[in-house]
């Protein structure tokens, strides 16, 4: 039976609240025998920050990339606008990613039936909604050098980021994608902006060649990424895998969450490469949403898309499939009930807050391994 070494990093804002809940979730695998999970705990954000000046501590930074996988919640908020850029709650989670190498980020977008009601679209337009972004996650504007702001010699300011892709980054996001579309309905969309940036022109080039050389089995479209925002409102289905760059890939999956019902719906998966001798990913799990301020201590928040991150470790990081689905089904079963956090509410559903929805998640796991 083995041990799994998980580090969790709940962050600020609802981040410790949604966390409680994914404990809940872990100690309820761990009591039920089999592989176990260790855990430990670690400061990121604005409460790293707050407590040592730093958005992620080395002693943290050196778990992370120990762990077997970083369970993260979220990290930001109004307190920490006037701390320093490179201190910043964001600079934790970017940190991580850029040290960790998690270049992969899946960001699944389902439509659970019982929701098919919470989305600000219509039914027909997001029943049985199930798509796929991958969203490349080191490269890109987010940490293309130079980046800054200079003072000009007219006395104004220029603000600069720099769009940067080399081929070989976008030739192993590409084949993530291509692998995964495998194992879905087979489709590819690659979203870029070729008609007005050089990258967007690599990015293409890259994703055609490497379908001709390795995936030509999989069928590839192309999109602009501004028609491909259209597209995902206008009529989301028509998309299985969508692969794209980090900040195109950042705002696509924000909509894409609203195509669920809500931003507390969207898990996500982000993943390195596997180790060359071992096999293993170093990967992280969170939710695709913030820090939600406006709700923190209130007890509303929706911890599912925490929760289904969780999922998405069992299945990636410990090929634990059938607990993986167990958790998906149990998350499915407790909206089927009715029950909702507030974001997700409609007409006829009973609102709980977050400590009843990770209760009934549990009751529901219970219920379905009786
Ligand atoms: P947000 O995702 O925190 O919130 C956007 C809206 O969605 C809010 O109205 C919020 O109440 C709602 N929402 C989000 N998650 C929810 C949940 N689980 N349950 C119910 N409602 C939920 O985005 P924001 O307000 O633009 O950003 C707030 C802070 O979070 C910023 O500092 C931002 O940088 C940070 N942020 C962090 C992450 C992360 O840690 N991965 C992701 C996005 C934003
Ligand atoms: C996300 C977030 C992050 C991003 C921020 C908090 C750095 O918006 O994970 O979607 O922009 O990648
Ligand atoms: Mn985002």
């Amino acid at each position: 039976m083995a041990t799994h070494k998980l580090l969790l990093l709940p962050g600020d804002g609802i981040g410790p609240e949604i966390m409680t809940e994914v404990k809940k979730i872990i100690a309820w695998f761990n009591a039920r025998g089999g592989d176990t999970f260790e855990t430990d705990q670690g400061l990121v954000g604005g409460s790293a920050y707050d407590a040592h000046g730093k958005s992620i501590s080395e002693a943290d930074m050196a778990k992370a990339m120990a762990a077997d996988a970083v369970i993260f919640g979220a990290v930001g908020g109004p307190k920490w606008d006037k701390v320093p850029y490179d201190v910043r709650p964001e600079a934790g989670l970017l940190r991580l990613r850029k040290d960790m190498q998690l270049f992969a980020n899946l960001r699944p977008a389902i439509c659970y039936p019982a929701l098919a009601d919470a989305s600000s679209l219509k039914r027909e337009i997001i029943e049985g909604l199930d798509i796929l972004i991958v969203r490349e996650l080191t490269g890109g504007v987010y940490f293309g050098e130079p980046k800054e702001i200079i003072d000009l010699p007219n006395g104004q300011k220029r603000g600069i980021d720099t769009q940067v892709y080399d081929t070989y980054e976008i030739e192993r996001i590409a084949a993530v994608a291509f692998e995964l579309a495998r194992t879905r309905r087979n489709e590819v969309c690659s979203m870029e902006k070729r008609n007005v940036m050089k990258s967007g022109v690599l990015w293409n080039d890259v994703v055609t060649a490497t379908h001709a050389a390795r995936f030509s089995d999989v069928k590839l479209s192309h999109m602009l990424a501004d028609a491909g925002g259209m597209q995902l409102v206008r009529w989301p289905k028509q998309f299985d895998v969508i692969v794209t760059d980090n900040l195109f890939g950042d705002m696509l999956s924000d909509v894409a969450a609203m195509l669920t019902g809500s931003l507390g719906m969207l898990p996500s998966a982000s993943l390195g490469a596997p180790d060359a001798a071992t096999g293993k990913r170093k990967a992280l799990y969170e939710p695709v949403h913030g820090s939600a301020p406006d709700i923190a201590g209130t007890g509303a928040a929706n911890p599912i898309a925490m929760i289904a991150s969780f999922a998405m470790c069992l299945r990636y990081s410990f090929e634990k499939v059938a607990e993986a689905d167990l958790l998906d089904r149990a998350i499915s079963a407790t909206l089927d009930k009715g029950l909702r956090t507030k974001d997700i509410a409609s007409e006829g559903s009973t609102v709980i807050g977050t400590s009843q929805m990770g209760d009934a998640i549990v009751a529901e796991l219970n219920a379905l391994s009786a």
